[in-house]
């Protein structure tokens, strides 16, 4: 199970050093619900990996998209006028899903580059209409918005902008939950400086923040009114974790521009995109903007596009969109007993199948390795999850789990948080 020392693989988000001393977990078998690593150890999957795995693991249908896919044509570019089959058709599948009038899809390699082809959409639409002092983007405390240069400028998390300094962007944060606080950066910047704020609609890796009641709408009233464009990061919420295809439908706003990619292949192949309504599009597509020279050399990637759909008809005759809404209650119900637990702060659940177990600030100033150590006792009674920027635990199963999964999922947190507490933390 531990290759210490020896790999030669940089793990992203990592200590090398303490990965280096402790050695990695190998999975080599993914099987629905679950992973299995090289010693035949099966784990639940807490958290579908990074959120994404949204039809579970191991599903034979989506290996055979792909390979019936690849030996058609594997890809080509889809750079100015050449097309392919399945990108042609999961454009279409997915404007019909969006919330938005005569949507059109511009496909990247995965969510950090649709927030950044998100961001340069922005710049370039406001350059087209004359008005380039637009140029602010406004972003939330707790925000994620992907790795690239530009997204962690818009990033609301300071740990991930530690040490990285001229990131580009030209972003003003304000407290994620307060509609006060976006009015009171417009008055002082001035509504015409204000190019577009950017959401979540549920704060995921910042942890598992759902907005207050009426926020969403509130923003997309501020953004009507001056002018700024409302872009929805949807990485983390397309394609049904919240019992919706997207999230913006549940909460009944019509974004200029959703960003997506995770849940759109369930992982399977690396795809993300960046769905644009008739307001942002228009320009481009009019001939004012001209040739728009931005572009990617996997986007409308031909055999991602193929297990995209695939997994979309999975979403749809499984009907995981309503079993995500099922989930969604099982889970606030199985996890709210946990905030009664000493090492417990808070359980977040309730919209959506995403979900929190905050650890209190008292134990996490102790134990500043707290989260590492829960981590750990997890896998050692069979589950598998990561914590978040604030010590909290991640819950964002795949959509097809039974009480069988939602036992496991209690059982295995319980017996960690009683082992830690044995062990004096
Ligand atoms: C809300 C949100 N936006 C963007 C991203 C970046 O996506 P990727 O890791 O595919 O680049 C993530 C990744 O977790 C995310 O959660």
């Amino acid at each position: 199970m531990s290759r210490a020392g020896n790999s030669r693989l940089w793990h992203p988000y990592a200590d090398m050093q303490a990965v280096g001393q402790s050695g990695e977990l190998v999975l080599t078998r993914g099987e629905g619900s679950y992973v299995v690593d090289e010693s035949g150890r099966r784990y639940l999957d807490l958290s579908a990996s990074l959120w994404y795995c949204l039809v579970g693991h191991g599903r034979a249908e989506l290996a055979q998209a792909a390979a019936d896919q690849m030996v058609q044509l594997e890809t080509y570019s889809t750079f100015s006028d050449i097309s392919n089959v399945p990108a042609e058709e999961l454009a279409a599948r997915v404007s019909e899903l969006a919330p938005m009038d005569k949507a059109v899809v511009f496909f990247t390699s995965g969510g950090s580059d649709s927030i950044e082809t998100a961001l340069k959409m922005v710049k370039r639409y406001w350059q087209a209409l004359g008005e380039p002092e637009r140029t602010v983007q406004i972003a939330r405390t707790g925000a994620y918005h992907g790795m690239h240069m530009g997204g962690t400028g818009l990033v609301g998390i300071p740990a991930m902008r530690q040490g990285h300094t001229d990131l580009g962007s030209d972003v003003r944060h304000v407290q994620w939950d307060s509609l006060d606080a976006i009015e009171n950066a417009i008055d002082e910047l001035g509504p015409s400086r204000i190019a577009a704020i950017f959401v979540e609609p549920i704060i995921g890796v910042g942890g598992v923040l759902a907005p207050p009641t009426g926020y969403l709408a509130g923003v997309q009233e501020i953004c009507r009114r001056t002018g700024a464009l409302l872009v929805v990061d949807e990485v983390v919420t397309g394609f049904g974790r919240v019992g919706e295809w997207f999230a913006s439908t549940r909460f009944e706003i019509e974004p200029d521009l959703i960003v997506c990619a995770k849940g759109l292949t369930s992982g399977y192949l690396p795809l993300g995109a960046v769905i644009a309504g008739n307001r942002v599009s228009a320009p481009f597509y009019d001939g004012t903007v001209g040739p728009w020279r931005h572009g990617y050399t996997y986007s409308g990637h031909a055999t991602a596009c193929a297990v995209a759909l695939a997994n979309l008809d999975i979403l749809d005759r499984e009907n995981l969109l309503a079993a995500s809404r099922q989930l969604e209650v099982a889970l606030a119900e199985r996890l709210s007993p946990f905030a009664d637990h000493a090492l417990v702060s808070e359980v977040r659940a309730g919209v959506g199948a995403m979900a929190s177990i905050s650890l209190t600030p008292d134990a996490l100033e102790k134990t500043p390795t707290l989260p590492a150590q829960f981590s750990a006792t997890l896998r050692e009674h069979g589950a598998l999850t990561r914590t978040l920027v604030g010590g909290e635990i991640q819950i964002s199963p795949p959509l097809i789990w039974t009480t069988t999964e939602l036992d496991w999922m209690q059982n295995s947190i319980e017996l960690t948080l009683d082992t830690l507490t044995r062990r004096g933390l």
